[in-house]
């Protein structure tokens, strides 16, 4: 049986979204104002709070599914990071131009989208990021020039022309991509938009994130109407955007603390071997099916705010991510082995030995984000 929880917006005064649109501060480290992108996504028209549904009977247990599979008619919470990403930065340009600060209204107007047009924004994808961007570069009247490895679904590659995105294909594995579209921008051709951060590199990326603590405003929200909250919450990870912000919110906002578990492809687990390093390590491996999991380079902020945050890590086979997607399927829940990559992270914990001799405790309410819907 699918319950459906449904939220009352906004009753943490902490997280009022903003009233003015927010510009130029320099993010070194993971300091997200959930309030900007909120401000910012109620002045969108196809702006919701997407679903909650609590799931019977997954393995005996009740589960927590957030549900971003329909996320702004996108196909993946990565919308929330992208468009909002784009916007900021069109915004800061224009208050750099004319000394005025935009308000989440103007951000519509002809004369913006005019503005925007000398703006082309670039950035490497394994799929979603760079449906995002190139989103929101066609909302604010921007361009976007996209870079995809040879392993990105040629659905995407068509998604995205239809977004008028300029697409090229760089490169055999995502990491060439990201190594291309530096280059492009490098050269001059545009402003680079990446999801992943390194050294010297990561306001653009914190902006992206902050996108993403809509996600876990709108879990506060509809916890709290619930009057239930999750013990654990397990968070796919690729280079550990998403991961990264679901935990800082959660650490700072919610008044019931879960155990967070990280769950990557053990095919590319670069935040665990990271965390165990303690510093940033690219691992190398074969091709995950999980294809947006398939990152072999972490980002710099998102490691640094998780190792801040008490996370634990696991990774899950392909195997394993395809028994979660069928599991989902079955409850018609129609999702990709990424999207469901949190499930098989959950299914995982319950064949552990503790878990199989006594069973899970009678607090264990689980919460996964099906991150994508199915191609
Ligand atoms: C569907 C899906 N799930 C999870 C992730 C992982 O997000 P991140 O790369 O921020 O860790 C991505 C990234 O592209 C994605 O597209």
């Amino acid at each position: 049986m699918v319950k459906t929880i449904k939220p009352t917006m906004f009753s943490n005064d902490a997280l009022k979204p903003s009233l003015f649109y927010y510009t130029g501060v320099i993010m070194t480290e993971f300091k997200p104002n959930p309030s900007n992108p909120l401000g910012l996504l109620l002045a969108c028209p196809v702006y919701k709070i997407s679903p909650l549904l609590c799931l019977k009977s997954i393995a005996n247990i009740d589960v927590f599914i957030k549900d971003e599979s329909h996320r702004m008619g996108l196909g993946s919470f990565k919308a929330l990071g992208g468009v909002y990403a784009v916007a900021t930065l069109l915004a800061e340009k224009w208050f750099e131009t004319t000394g005025d600060k935009l308000n989440p209204e103007q951000l519509m107007s002809d004369k913006f989208k005019e503005f925007s047009g000398s703006t082309t924004f670039i950035c490497a994808s394994a799929g979603n990021h760079g449906l995002a961007v190139a989103s929101g570069a066609k909302i604010f009247g921007a361009k976007a020039k996209i870079h995809l490895s040879e392993k990105v679904p040629h659905e995407f590659e068509q998604r995205l022309q239809q977004k008028s995105a300029v697409v090229i294909r760089s490169g055999k594995v995502y990491e060439d991509s990201v190594e291309a579209a530096m280059q492009d921008a490098a050269n001059g051709n545009g402003v680079l938009l990446a999801d992943g951060s390194w050294e010297g590199y990561t306001y653009a990326p914190s902006l992206v994130m902050e996108g993403y603590t809509v996600i876990a405003h709108e879990l506060y929200e509809q916890f709290m109407q619930a009057k239930k909250w999750p013990s654990h919450v397990f968070v796919q990870a690729g280079v550990g955007g998403l991961a990264a912000a679901m935990a800082y919110m959660i650490r700072k906002y919610w008044p019931q603390q879960p155990e967070i578990i990280i769950v990557e492809s053990e095919l590319a687990p670069c935040l665990q071997v990271s965390h165990h390093h303690q510093k940033l390590i690219t691992v190398a491996g074969d091709d995950s099916i999980m294809g947006r999991l398939d990152c072999k380079a972490p980002s710099l902020v998102a490691f640094q705010a998780l190792e801040k945050a008490q996370v634990r890590y696991v990774t899950v086979s392909d195997k394993e991510s395809i028994v979660a997607t069928n599991i989902l399927q079955e409850k018609n829940i129609g999702t990709t082995p990424s999207g469901a990559a949190g499930l098989a992270g959950l299914l995982k914990m319950l064949k552990t030995k503790k878990m199989k001799n006594s069973g899970p405790p009678s607090d264990f309410h689980p919460l996964i984000i099906v991150t994508e819907n199915k191609l």
